[in-house]
């Protein structure tokens, strides 16, 4: 949670510039208080209030072609506050000729969805499959500059309207091997994947990067294992990832397994976050939906969950009507399931990187317990309280998931360490509630509490 990898240029706030942010802050706060996230309605009652409500989005996969459909509109904009598109972002769509660029089909959706208060995921800069033609038939050193500048330009685009990038998309091979699947990018060099990270990192800072692959799902699978080795080496190295996609396209041949939570809070204890990027489900059993949303409330660096798709016929596997919504756009049990799921779900409290423990009713000595609960939530940032007991004097560290930043502290003295994310709060005889203000930057996990020391 609280590592920075090299080359990573995102702004960070320092000191100064967090005095001046705390004023900012300060005023918009009085001026601007809206009663939750924008894109949902009623908390409770929609997917995205629910998951918001837990610090997630629920999202979908949006086709351009449909937003023209009535039905499929209401109940995008009723239901979801993320939306990814489903094809209109990939490499033949946004330059189908070399050097020429096309945005129009993607803009429509990253329009749609924005002025609505939905985040935007981004699908997917690099990827052996659906390449223009152009693409398909370079190789060597051209491919990989025709490559990198792609992921430049599109990067560059949408820089500040896409909260998470599918930088690559299924660079494994399926079955036993764990090998990187043999395309024409892998073979212009292992480090293919990491330059596009690289690329991708310099044109929009802000944004998370993501591999994004499928039949990961079960942790025991070689393909998992290999993606996972990837991950941790990367990290090892400082190359700039923040995330893994888990596609979640479960069937009959690759189903939902009970050791999919274990894999979500394996990869998240390498220091990423997790997403569920493309889940259906054939047939859409209710059962198993409600799962794979308990598995991901119950890992804390689990940002949220994609459906591929609203309503069946919307799916790219309409015959298993794998989908929430069926054909007509009636919600079916799966809905309902998912729904409960979300309302259930407790807010993660545990540091994705220590299993959870139970904080003592006696604190020994010289330690303290440190309760964090949620507090106010605007469109853009919100509240949190921390309860210290056992102790008056006390020293609190607490996290918070880049690129998220606390903009306002109040009843306690802060300290921050370099990278900006980890604030040591120290009593200031202000009693043993503490606050703070985190500026979210589309990102709604709950802060964790890392420690309370008695001084
Ligand atoms: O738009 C054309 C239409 O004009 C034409 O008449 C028709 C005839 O084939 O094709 C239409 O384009 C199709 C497009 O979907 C839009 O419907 C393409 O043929 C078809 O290949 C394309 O399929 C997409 C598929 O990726 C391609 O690989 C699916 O919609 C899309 O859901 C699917 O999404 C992928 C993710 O990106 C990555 N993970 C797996 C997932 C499922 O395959």
């Amino acid at each position: 949670m609280t590592e920075r990898c090299q080359g990573d240029t995102r702004p960070r706030t320092g000191p100064r510039a967090r005095t001046a942010i705390v004023l900012a802050a300060a005023a918009l706060l009085a001026a601007t208080s809206v009663a939750f996230l924008p894109g949902t309605a009623s908390a409770g009652t929609t997917l995205g209030a629910s998951a918001a409500e837990k610090g997630r989005y629920f999202g979908t996969a949006v086709a351009a072609s449909r937003l023209s459909d009535g039905n499929y509109t209401t109940i995008l904009n009723r239901e979801f506050n993320s939306v990814t598109p489903e094809n209109e972002m990939k490499i033949d769509a946004t330059e189908p000729q070399q050097g020429r660029f096309s945005y129009g089909a993607a803009e429509q959706i990253v329009n749609h969805a924005r002025s609505r208060g939905m985040s935007v995921r981004g699908h997917t800069l690099a990827w052996h499959s659906q390449q223009p033609s152009w693409m398909e038939s370079m190789s060597g050193s051209a491919l990989r500059s025709a490559m990198l500048n792609h992921v430049t330009q599109v990067a560059t685009h949408f820089r500040g309207q896409v909260v998470a990038w599918d930088v690559v998309n299924e660079a494994f091979e399926d079955g036993t091997s764990g090998a990187r699947r043999n395309s024409n990018l892998q073979r212009t060099g292992n480090d293919w994947i990491e330059a596009a990270f690289r690329a991708a990192r310099a044109a929009d800072p802000g944004a998370k990067l993501c591999y994004n692959d499928y039949n990961t799902d079960n942790w025991t699978h070689a393909k998992t294992q290999a993606v996972y080795n990837m991950v941790r080496d990367f990290k090892s190295r400082g190359v700039p990832i923040d995330c893994v996609g888990f596609q979640s396209h479960f069937n009959n041949d690759s189903p939902y397994v009970s050791n999919y939570r274990t894999t979500l809070s394996s990869f998240a204890a390498l220091g990423v976050d997790v997403q569920v990027t493309e889940l259906d489900i054939q047939g859409a059993p209710a059962a198993t939906y409600r799962s794979v949303v308990e598995d991901c409330l119950a890992v804390a660096r689990c940002n949220g969950v994609t459906v591929w798709g609203i309503r069946d016929s919307d799916s790219w596997r309409a015959s298993q009507t794998p989908l929430l919504f069926n054909s007509s756009g009636q919600k079916k049990a799966a809905y309902d399931a998912v729904l409960a799921a979300l309302n259930n779900g407790t807010t993660p409290t545990d540091p994705p990187t220590t299993p959870p423990t139970t904080p003592p009713t006696t604190p020994p000595s010289g330690s303290c317990t440190a309760t964090l609960q949620d507090s106010t939530r605007w469109g853009d940032r919100f509240n949190s309280q921390v309860t210290v007991s056992g102790a008056s004097n006390w020293t609190v560290v607490v996290a918070v998931t880049p690129p998220q930043k606390v903009s306002n502290t109040w009843n306690g003295t802060p300290t921050w360490d370099s990278s900006g994310n980890v604030m040591t709060m120290r009593s200031n005889g202000s009693g043993n509630v503490f606050g703070f203000t985190t500026m979210a930057n589309g990102t709604w996990t709950r802060p964790v509490v890392r420690s309370c020391t008695a001084s």
